[in-house]
């Protein structure tokens, strides 16, 4: 049985990408490495957690000599690393947590890795997840390629290109079998709601404030989660090591006629009149940095694997309020306790 390392696998896409590795190749060994962080919540996995072919470990990527014993101990042949501090508004509070995770947590996987596999590296595979975020902020106008210069503003985005270089220097230094894929925003079942969509849903179904950074002009591209778990299935089987694979939905939104579109669905889902739900936009301050807009050019993933985004979003987002009306305890039992602070903190305070 060929033994698969996912990090990050308690978190949103993690979770998603877990799910449908095993389910779909009973072949495959799949050990989930998560230090379950605030977003991290095996809750995500309950259905499969009891599948023959799925294994969990509780691991900080942070804890080197702890990665390589792990590769040692389960004859590691490849890791799909998902693991990382996520998101851009906790980077800039406290962007250090980013830094030991984000960058030095890749790097143990990439030595654990080398370690591990030196004598024979054909058959392996070391398949790094990061973000369009990397690329910097767009204008009006043009979308990034594979080729575009990196250009990261906020901590998020600088340590995820940080190890985006240090996964290719891998590459061209030990020989070491990378790919690479930088995808748009997600958005679907199981995110944590600090982001935007889960937090505006549930924002919504409590009569609470949405908040808008700015006046929500910001540009976002966004893709059904789903999708992006296909997406990273066939690169990790037929994507050419060395190379990198820009995935996105080619789905342009403003913030606030995506809050809008949402607004109109809950609506109808909640059994209220049409606008109620608007009439809980709030403008807040603005986040510090923040990029105007995102835009990926996918035709490399679409040419050479034959990836497209299954789902139209307004489908995709029915889907996901359906889901998240339906996991109600979900929302709840995460929204306790610590979330609480944190939303003070993001939201109130300032
Ligand atoms: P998430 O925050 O929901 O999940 C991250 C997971 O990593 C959690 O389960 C957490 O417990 C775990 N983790 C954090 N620090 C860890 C550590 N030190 N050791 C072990 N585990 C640790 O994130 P997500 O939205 O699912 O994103 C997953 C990956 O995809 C990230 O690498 C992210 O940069 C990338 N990505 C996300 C998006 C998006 O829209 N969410 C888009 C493109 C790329
Ligand atoms: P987010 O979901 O945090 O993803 P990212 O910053 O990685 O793109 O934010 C998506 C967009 O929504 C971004 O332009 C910031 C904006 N936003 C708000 O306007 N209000 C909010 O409360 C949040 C969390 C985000």
């Amino acid at each position: 049985m060929k033994t698969i390392l996912i990090t990050g696998g308690a978190g949103f896409i993690g979770s998603h990408v877990v799910r449908r590795f095993v389910k779909k190749y009973p072949q495959y060994k799949i050990l989930n490495l998560d230090k379950l962080t605030y977003a991290g919540n095996l809750a995500n996995l309950r259905d499969i957690e009891n599948e023959p072919n799925y294994g969990f470990i509780k691991a900080d990527i942070v804890d080197a000599e702890r990665m390589n014993q792990i590769f040692r101990e389960n004859n590691v042949e490849s890791v799909i690393h998902l693991a990382a501090e996520s998101h851009v508004d906790r980077s800039i509070s406290n962007p250090m947590e980013f830094i030991f995770t984000n960058i030095i947590g890749t790097v143990n996987l990439l030595n654990a890795a080398r370690i591990a596999w030196q004598d024979k590296m054909e058959d392996k595979r070391f398949y790094h997840i990061s973000t369009d975020e990397v690329y910097g902020s767009l204008g009006e106008t043009g979308t990034f390629l594979e080729t575009t210069a990196y250009d990261p503003r906020s901590p998020y985005s600088a340590s995820k290109a940080s190890s985006d270089h240090l996964v290719r220097a891998y590459f061209h230094t030990y020989k070491l079998p990378v790919v690479i894929s930088n995808c748009s925003n997600n958005y679907g079942p199981f995110q944590f709601p600090e982001k935007l969509i889960p937090l505006s849903i549930n924002n919504i179904r409590n009569n609470k404030p949405i908040p808008i950074y700015g006046k929500g002009e910001n540009i976002r591209d966004w893709l059904f989660v789903e999708d992006h778990a296909n997406a990273i299935d066939l690169i990790f089987h037929e994507g050419k090591n060395g190379e990198t694979y820009n995935i996105g939905g080619n789905n342009e939104w403003t913030n606030i006629s995506l809050i809008l579109l949402l607004c109109k669905i809950m609506d109808r889902k909640l059994g209220r009149a049409d606008g109620t739900s608007e009439k809980l936009i709030t403008y807040v301050k603005d986040r510090a940095g923040h990029d105007l807009r995102y835009a990926i050019d996918s035709t490399k993933i679409q040419h050479e694997l034959g990836w497209k985004p299954s789902l139209q979003f307004e489908e995709g987002l029915d889907k996901t309020v359906d889901w998240y009306l339906e996991n109600e305890e979900w929302m709840n039992n995460i929204t306790s306790g610590d979330y609480q602070k944190y939303y003070e903190n993001q939201y109130v305070k300032r």
